[in-house]
């Protein structure tokens, strides 16, 4: 058995039942999940990705959304950018008088937010495009496969690894055997515990064959953590609605609906500068500062101090805020938010 006929029989009988997975394949719902499926673990993206295309079930509908809608739907899955992108990228076809995805690899990659990855993955898995994909996962398939002991992320090691992919499509179509990877790396080659016993292709691998299957790749140089300390003004309504503003610069979290925030330098009182954050106009009462809550983004390790104010008297021009709790919020917000709000109820709780 060749290992593309291998390869493609397991995928057959083992393939998660994942809702994009439809037949025949829809390229919009293709494009949604590649996007929301960039950095963001399957689980997390499913119930997103079944909301998503629910409520904007073609790019036409996604074009009409507003930007605010398409960011409260993407809430929680991060990297907002991406939604945005997309959200653009259904306009500019729409607006250039098409209702439909370009079916080639260039006028795919043509489009906003649109990279080798994500154009190979719609056009061969929606049009059967003759175009390897390279994930995380399929390199380390590979890698494996061909005991690659090299960075996978060089020019040089990407066209190698392309051309080992490019030769399981004969007699197959393309987007079975690029999702079959991804889905072997994902469920059977994993980063630390491979299970080999399982693999169909384990029968031609080298890294296994080497008995050191985890050696492949070698692992990637980490970005060093950056660590930074925030005040978070948790400010409270009479109704329980919290004070959200969207945060204007910076190089995370811009653009989301958020409790005001600011640096904490080490010797600086919280409450202070939490007070320091309150728009004009509006009275508050200072509550307590309770324990730090931890956010990762990418490198980055951010405690927060959320320091409790509940208002007494509000009198300032609205347009810029908005109130409103976890779940409830228009346009996007960060997980980070939901943390503040917990962390405060659980201190409330504690002090009752
Ligand atoms: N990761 C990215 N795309 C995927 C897909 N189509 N199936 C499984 N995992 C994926």
């Amino acid at each position: 058995m060749t290992i593309s006929d291998s390869l493609v029989e397991w995928f057959a009988e083992n393939a998660r039942s994942l809702p994009w997975r439809t037949d025949p394949r829809d390229a919009y719902r293709t494009l949604v999940s590649e996007i929301m499926l960039q950095q963001t673990q399957v689980d997390r993206v499913t119930p997103r990705f079944v909301e998503f295309v629910h409520r904007w079930p073609d790019l036409k509908a996604l074009a009409a959304a507003s930007e605010d809608d398409v960011l409260s739907v993407w809430s929680g899955l991060g990297y907002y950018r991406r939604a945005r992108l997309l959200h653009r990228l259904a306009r500019e076809v729409v607006e250039s008088g098409r209702d439909r995805l370009p079916q080639d690899i260039e006028g795919l990659r043509a489009l906003p937010g649109i990279g080798d990855y994500t154009a190979a993955a719609v056009g061969s898995l929606a049009f059967g495009l003759e175009a390897p994909v390279l994930d995380g996962n399929v390199e380390r398939v590979v890698a494996r496969m061909t005991a690659f002991g090299g960075n996978p992320r060089t020019s040089i090691a990407q066209t190698r690894m392309k051309s080992w992919v490019r030769k399981l499509f004969p007699g197959h179509h393309p987007g079975v055997v690029n999702e079959a990877l991804m889905e072997l790396g994902a469920t059977v080659c994993m980063p630390s515990r491979p299970r080999c016993e399982a693999c169909p292709l384990a029968f031609e691998c080298k890294g296994h064959e080497a008995g050191r299957p985890v050696e492949y790749p070698p692992p990637r140089k980490v970005r060093e953590t950056e660590h930074l300390r925030w005040v978070a003004a948790c400010i409270v309504g009479p109704d329980g609605r919290w004070l959200l503003r969207r945060v204007q610069e910076g190089p995370i979290l811009r653009g989301l609906w958020l409790p005001p925030l600011a640096d904490l330098e080490a010797q600086a009182d919280p409450v202070g500068v939490a007070m320091g954050l309150t728009p004009e106009g509006l009275m508050v009462e200072c509550g307590a500062v309770s324990g730090a809550v931890r956010h990762h983004i990418t490198h980055r390790r951010i405690e927060v101090v959320p320091v409790l104010m509940h208002v007494l008297h509000t009198d300032f021009p609205a347009a810029m805020w908005q109130w409103s709790r976890p779940g409830e919020v228009i346009g996007g917000t960060s997980s980070l938010f939901e943390k503040l709000h917990k962390a405060i109820e659980i201190n409330e709780k504690k002090h009752q």
